[in-house]
């Protein structure tokens, strides 16, 4: 299966101001390490002073527009651009430019940009070929020394989380973890087994949902805990990279690890964290 082009389903809640909040958007703290990439390609006397950016996250448009750097971005639904935009601080800047495309077939010039940012882009790619094709087109777009940073579902080796979807809910009953953990484990982690491949790194989150549904119809958890769960729902096949395996992928690009932050406030970010890669 390759280049399979996924609806977005969740145009309606993600285009709500309410829900610019982690894991949706990206935290403050998440935010500075975007901007700290932005600044060293605004200082760079080499690299082009334009972002590319994967989808039409409006945090990151402002943040490259902050740093004085031309902000692309690249969004296959006009929906969300068009709810994303109205997000912006800078909105009505020169610097806001706007491409409706899939970013498999964005056409544009090599070493165009200093820097390439993707909040939980990659993770909407449904096959290793796309997101082997998507690093390679973003290996050929971004400069020389460019910063392909990212904020992704990435499983690691120290982390499982909560396997069973008992212990979630009897923790977050308990007020043991916050609402935004409750949901990521139930969407991420409890039913891993049952929804993820390891071999071709799928992760299908339309069956997710569906047991979560079951859970609610089995009395685990109530109708208000099911109804704000599935207000996020969606019928994408993710692909979730165990972090060597996506990290030994974009280094046979000719891309290299440069650093990795976590934001410890949450237990999500044990899995939905950042990284940024350099082009050798
Ligand atoms: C970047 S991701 C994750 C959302 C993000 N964390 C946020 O709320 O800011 C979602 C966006 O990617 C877009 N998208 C998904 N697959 C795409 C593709 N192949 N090409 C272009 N845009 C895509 C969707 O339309 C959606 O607006």
């Amino acid at each position: 299966m390759s280049h399979l082009i996924q609806g977005w389903k969740t145009a309606k809640q993600r285009g709500k101001k309410s829900n610019r909040i982690p894991p949706f958007a990206p935290s403050q703290k998440e935010q500075e390490f975007y901007k700290k990439y932005c600044e060293r390609v605004a200082k760079s006397s080499s690299l082009p002073k334009r972002a590319l950016i994967l989808g039409a996250t409006p945090e990151l448009r402002d943040i490259a527009i902050g740093a004085g750097l031309e902000s692309v971005a690249v969004d296959i639904s006009e929906e969300m651009m068009k709810k994303f935009s109205v997000f912006m601080e800078k909105q009505e800047d020169v610097l806001d430019k706007k491409i409706i495309k899939n970013w498999l077939e964005m056409d544009l010039p090599p070493g165009h940009f200093g820097l390439i940012m993707g909040d939980a882009s990659l993770n909407n790619l449904a096959t290793i070929e796309d997101n082997e094709k998507m690093v390679e087109i973003c290996g050929n777009i971004l400069a020389r020394g460019g910063y392909f940073v990212m904020r992704q579902i990435f499983y690691t080796e120290d982390y499982d989380g909560y396997t069973d979807p008992r212990a979630v809910v009897g923790d977050y009953r308990a007020n043991k973890i916050s609402w935004e953990d409750f949901f990521m484990e139930l969407r991420i982690n409890s039913f891993k087994d049952k929804v993820y491949s390891s071999k071709n790194f799928q992760y299908d989150a339309g069956k997710v949902f569906d047991l979560i549904e079951e859970i609610c119809k089995d009395g685990l958890i109530t109708k208000p805990e099911y109804e704000r769960i599935n207000t996020f729902r969606n019928n994408l096949i993710n692909s979730f990279y165990p972090k060597y395996e996506f990290v030994k992928m974009a280094e046979y690009r000719k891309f290299k690890l440069l650093e990795e932050y976590h934001d410890k406030q949450f237990l999500f970010s044990n899995y939905l964290f950042m990284m940024c890669l350099v082009k050798l």
